[in-house]
C-alpha cells in the first residue's frame, strides 16, 4: 500500500529511485512522482497511472542530475488518482512522500488557517506543516519531530528541504520503513525489493522512530529526540530473485517456485532424535504446554490458511481452536488471555490490520506468534515468536507461493505444539515430516502436467460467475480459489462449504455456472462419499462440474465434466495440492482476458491500512 523509496549517495538520484520505486509497483499503482532538492528548489514530477507514465513525463521535461530524491508509487485512499493528488506534495522548499493515513488531517488543515491546497490527499498537510517548522527556523529533522507529533494514524512520512539539500528525513509510526546501507550511499524504502540491486544491508527501524540520512550517515532517534534501537540485517535474497526470469508474469513465475519454496520453509526441521525443531520459536515449551486455547488472527489468503490450520491443529494437539478475521478482531472485545497463544499469519508482515489485532492480543497478556515471509516486518517485530516461510519476495499481488509455505509453517506449528504437549511422539512426527518433504516433488508433479488447466481457462474464459466447493480443509481451498479467481479474472466466484450447498446456494446451479469441487482423498471414505453425491447434485442441475481428485478415483470421475488428477496425500496435507491447479486457472484465465495479472485492478500487495 503506497512504495516510497528515498536515496542519497553518489549516483544519479533519479535513476536509482525510478528503478526502485518500478520493484514497489506492486505496493500500489495509482499514481507515481518524484522530487529532488534543487539550487534551492524542489524539482519534481507526478503522474496518475503507472510508473512508465511518469517515465514519459520526464522524458518530456527531464528533472535535473542530484544525487538526493525521494519518490512515491501510491495506492489511494483519499483523493481519486489524479496528478494532484500524486506524491510528492511540495510546500515551497518542502517536499514528502507519504504512506498511510493521516485521520487527523481534517484538523490540521483548519490550523493551517490560509494555506492554498492543490490535493484532496490527507498527505499534503504534512508537506505544509513542515515548510511552516522549516521557515520559521527548525531544521529539518526537529520539524519532522513536531510534526509526527501532530499526526494521527499510520504513516511514513519522508522528507526533502531545498535549502538543506544533504539531507533526507523521515519518520514512521505503524507504516513500514527500512534504511538500506551502502558504500557511501543510503536507502529509504518500504521494502529491500527497492534497493536490493544495490546493497543487502540493511536495518530493521522501530516504532515511532525518525531516520536521518546525510552523507555522513544515518541516524536514527526516537520521536522524543532520545536514542532508538535498531537492528541490522542482511537481506538473504538478491536480484535475481526478484525478476521475471522468463515468465510472463511474476504471479506464474511463484506459482512455479512453489516446489522449492516448499521445500525450504521444511528445510532442517527433523533433528537426528527424530524430533521436529522449531528453534525460532522463542515461547518455552512450559508456556506451550499451559496454553488452553489457540487463536488464529490473519486477512485474506492468510486466513484461508488459517482456516486450513484450525482443523491440522485441533486434529494433532486437541487444543481448542478459533480463526478469526483480523479486521474483526478487536472491535467485539475477544476473549484472549494469558493462556492463549494467538497466531497471527501475514505473508508481507505489515497488513495494519493484523497489526491492531496482535496489539489488541499482547495488550491481553496472550503470546503471539507470527507467521511470516518478510525479514524485519513489523508484524514479526511486535510478536513473542515468528516463524519464517521462506518463500523469497512474493511480487505477484495474489499470494500463491506465500500461502503454500503458510500452510507448511501452520502445519510446523500444529505438529511442534502435538510434540510438546506428548500428543504425538517420534515415528508419527517423523512419518508426517516425511509426508511434508514428499510434497515439493508432488507440486511439482502438478506443475509438470498442468496444459489441461491452462486449456479449460481459455474455454471457461466467457463464465460470468463460477462455484468453488469442498467440505474440511477442502472448504478453505475452496474459498481460495474463489478469491484468486475474483481479484484476477474479476469474474464473480464464491466458495461454499460443499455440504451447504442445499442450505441455499443450489439455487444459483444452472448450465451456465462452472463448479469447481475439491474431493477428500480415499480414506476419508464418510466425507469424499458426500462430496461425490454433491457433486451428482450439481451435475444433474445441468453445471460442468470441475473435479479435483486423487489420482485413480474412477467414482470421482465419473461425475466430472473435467477431471484434475491430484497426487496422492493424507487429507490435512491435500490443500498444498489442490490449490495449485486453482492458482494456474485464475492465472490463466486473466492472462487470456488481457488483464494485469501481476497488478490487478484495485489492490495492492501489502494492506498498511484498516
Ligand atoms: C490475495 C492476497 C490477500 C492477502 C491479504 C493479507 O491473493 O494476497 O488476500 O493474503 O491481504 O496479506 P498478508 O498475508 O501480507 O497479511
Amino acid at each position: 500500500m503506497c512504495g516510497i523509496v528515498g536515496y542519497l549517495g553518489t549516483r544519479d538520484g533519479l535513476d536509482v529511485v525510478l528503478s526502485g520505486l518500478r520493484r514497489l509497483e506492486y505496493r500500489g499503482y495509482d499514481s507515481a512522482g518524484i522530487a529532488m532538492p534543487h539550487d534551492g528548489q524542489i524539482a519534481w514530477r507526478k503522474r496518475a497511472g503507472k510508473i512508465a507514465n511518469l517515465a514519459d513525463a520526464i522524458e518530456q521535461d527531464p528533472l535535473p542530475q542530484g544525487a538526493v530524491a525521494i519518490g512515491h508509487t501510491r495506492w489511494a485512499t483519499h483523493g481519486a488518482p489524479t496528478d494532484a493528488n500524486s506524491h510528492p506534495h511540495v510546500a515551497q522548499r518542502v517536499a514528502i512522500v507519504h504512506n498511510g493515513i493521516i485521520e487527523n488531517h481534517d484538523a490540521l488543515r483548519a490550523e493551517l488557517n490560509g494555506v492554498e491546497f492543490s490535493s484532496e490527499t490527507d498527505s499534503e498537510v504534512a508537506a505544509h506543516l513542515l515548510n511552516k517548522e522549516v521557515d520559521g527556523g527548525a531544521s529539518l529533522v526537529d520539524a519532522i519531530r513536531t510534526v509526527a507529533a501532530k499526526l494521527e494514524g499510520a504513516f511514513t512520512l519522508v522528507a526533502v528541504d531545498a535549502q538543506d539539500p544533504d539531507r533526507i528525513v523521515a519518520a514512521r509510526r505503524n507504516s513500514p520503513l527500512v534504511v538500506g546501507k551502502g558504500d557511501g550511499e543510503y536507502f529509504l524504502a518500504s521494502d529491500v525489493a527497492a534497493f536490493i540491486a544495490h546493497t543487502r544491508e540493511a536495518v530493521e527501524l522501530g516504532q515511532d522512530q525518525i531516520v536521518e540520512i546525510t552523507p555522513d550517515g544515518v541516524n536514527v532517534t526516537t520521536f522524543d529526540g532520545g536514542p532508538a534501537e535498531t537492528k541490522d540485517f542482511h537481506v538473504d535474497w538478491d536480484l535475481e530473485a526478484a525478476q521475471k526470469q522468463g515468465f510472463d508474469w511474476y504471479m506464474r513465475k511463484e506459482i512455479f517456485e512453489q516446489p522449492t519454496a516448499v521445500a525450504d520453509t521444511l528445510l532442517g526441521r527433523l533433528n537426528d532424535r527424530g524430533e521436529l525443531v522449531l528453534d525460532e520459536l522463542r515461547i518455552s515449551p512450559e508456556t506451550l504446554r499451559r496454553i488452553n486455547k489457540v487463536v488464529i488472527v490473519a486477512c485474506g489468503t492468510s486466513f484461508y490458511a488459517g482456516l486450513v490450520a484450525k482443523y491440522a491443529i485441533e486434529h494433532w494437539t486437541r487444543i481448542p481452536c478459533e480463526v478469526e478475521l483480523a479486521s474483526e478482531f478487536r472491535y467485539r472485545d475477544p476473549i484472549v488471555d494469558p493462556m492463549t497463544l494467538v497466531v497471527t499469519i501475514s505473508q508481507s508482515g505489515e497488513t495494519a490490520d493484523t497489526l491492531m489485532a496482535i496489539r489488541h492480543a499482547r495488550e491481553q497478556h496472550a503470546k503471539v506468534v507470527a507467521i511470516c515471509n518478510t525479514n524485519g516486518a513489523t508484524i514479526p517485530r511486535e510478536s513473542d515468536a515468528v516463524i519464517y516461510t521462506h518463500a523469497g519476495p512474493e511480487i505477484g499481488v495474489a499470494s500463491t507461493k506465500g500461502f503454500t509455505t503458510q500452510l507448511v509453517a501452520c502445519y510446523l506449528l500444529g505438529l511442534y505444539l502435538a510434540q510438546v504437549r506428548g500428543m504425538k511422539y517420534g515415528d508419527e512426527i517423523a512419518a508426517l515430516l516425511g509426508e511434508l518433504e514428499r510434497m515439493p516433488a508432488a507440486i511439482q508433479g502438478l506443475l509438470d502436467n498442468s496444459q489441461p488447466v491452462l486449456d479449460l481457462a481459455a474455454e471457461l474464459a466467457d463464465a460470468t460467475s463460477v462455484l468453488f466447493l469442498g467440505r474440511h480443509v477442502g472448504y478453505p481451498v475452496a474459498l481460495e480459489g474463489a478469491l484468486k479467481l475474483k481479484e484476477l479474472a474479476y469474474i464473480h466466484a464464491e466458495g461454499f462449504a460443499a455440504g451447504e450447498l442445499k442450505h441455499g446456494p443450489i439455487a444459483l446451479v444452472s448450465d451456465e455456472l462452472p463448479v469447481f469441487v475439491i474431493v477428500p482423498p480415499r480414506g476419508r471414505d464418510q466425507l469424499r462419499d458426500k462430496v461425490i453425491s454433491n457433486i451428482a447434485e450439481v451435475r444433474a442441475r445441468g453445471a460442468r462440474t470441475i473435479v479435483l481428485a486423487e489420482a485413480g478415483d474412477e467414482e470421482a470421475r465419473a461425475v466430472a465434466s473435467n477431471f484434475i488428477e491430484l497426487p496422492k496425500v493424507s487429507t490435512l496435507l491435500q490443500p498444498l495440492l489442490a490449490v495449485v491447479p486453482l492458482q494456474l486457472f485464475a492465472c490463466e484465465l486473466a492472462t487470456v482476458k488481457g488483464h494485469d495479472v501481476d497488478q490487478p485492478r484495485n489492490l495492492a500487495k501489502s494492506v498498511t491500512v484498516e
